[in-house]
């Protein structure tokens, strides 16, 4: 068995460049803005460590309105690659003047759709103005519950993805594209 080397190397397809990332965030930018310019609320990202951090540090100065932003942290439980679609959070946030307060989660990826239907739901009894999800990737077709984003950088087929956040392992969250890993490395 080869050494890992933790680098571009271990991808077999480059699914988004640097470049292509930077247009996809500069367009969820524009929408994000369209949204929310109107409203008198504070506008709060709600960063779901740690997978969506690389993209929600892109995302917010780009943003030209005022923005805040807060941490959490969520994971689901099962065993191997299937969600037990069980979700705990492991990080909460303070909101305080919910009812002023539009609430923005920023997700790397959907996947089985489980983690941010806890967190909407966890996020909406907390009684804030509004709640909407931003995600970087889509893949649909992997669903186990129904969800749909507020704004969705990208649909994706069934690849294994890692980079800008996204990791194997705990390794290439440091990529600066997304690409698709060679399935020697993850089987
Ligand atoms: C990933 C991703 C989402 C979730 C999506 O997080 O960042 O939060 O899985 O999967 P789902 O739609 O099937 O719930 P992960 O638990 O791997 O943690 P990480 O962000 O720290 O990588």
């Amino acid at each position: 068995m080869s050494t890992p080397t933790y680098s571009a190397a271990d991808c077999k397809e480059v699914l988004f460049s640097e470049q292509q990332i930077d247009e996809i965030i500069t367009r969820l930018a524009r929408e994000i803005e369209d949204t929310y310019k109107g409203s008198k609320n504070r506008l709060v990202m709600v960063i779901t460590l740690k997978g969506a951090l690389p993209f929600a540090s892109a995302l917010m100065k780009k943003i030209n309105i005022p923005i805040q932003y807060e941490c959490v942290k969520v994971s689901s439980y099962g065993s191997g690659t299937k969600s037990s679609g069980e979700v705990k959070l492991h990080l909460d946030l303070q909101i305080s003047d919910p009812e002023n307060t539009d609430l923005l989660i920023i997700e790397d990826i959907i996947d089985s759709g489980n983690t941010l239907s806890f967190l909407t739901a966890y996020l909406k009894s907390r009684r804030p103005a509004s709640v909407r999800v931003c995600t970087l990737l889509d893949k649909p077709s992997r669903r186990e519950v129904d969800f749909t984003p507020d704004f969705n950088g990208a649909q994706i087929p069934d690849k294994f993805v890692v980079g800008f956040g996204l990791d194997f392992d705990e390794n290439y969250r440091a990529l600066p594209f997304i690409g698709v890993l060679k399935e020697e490395i993850y089987s």
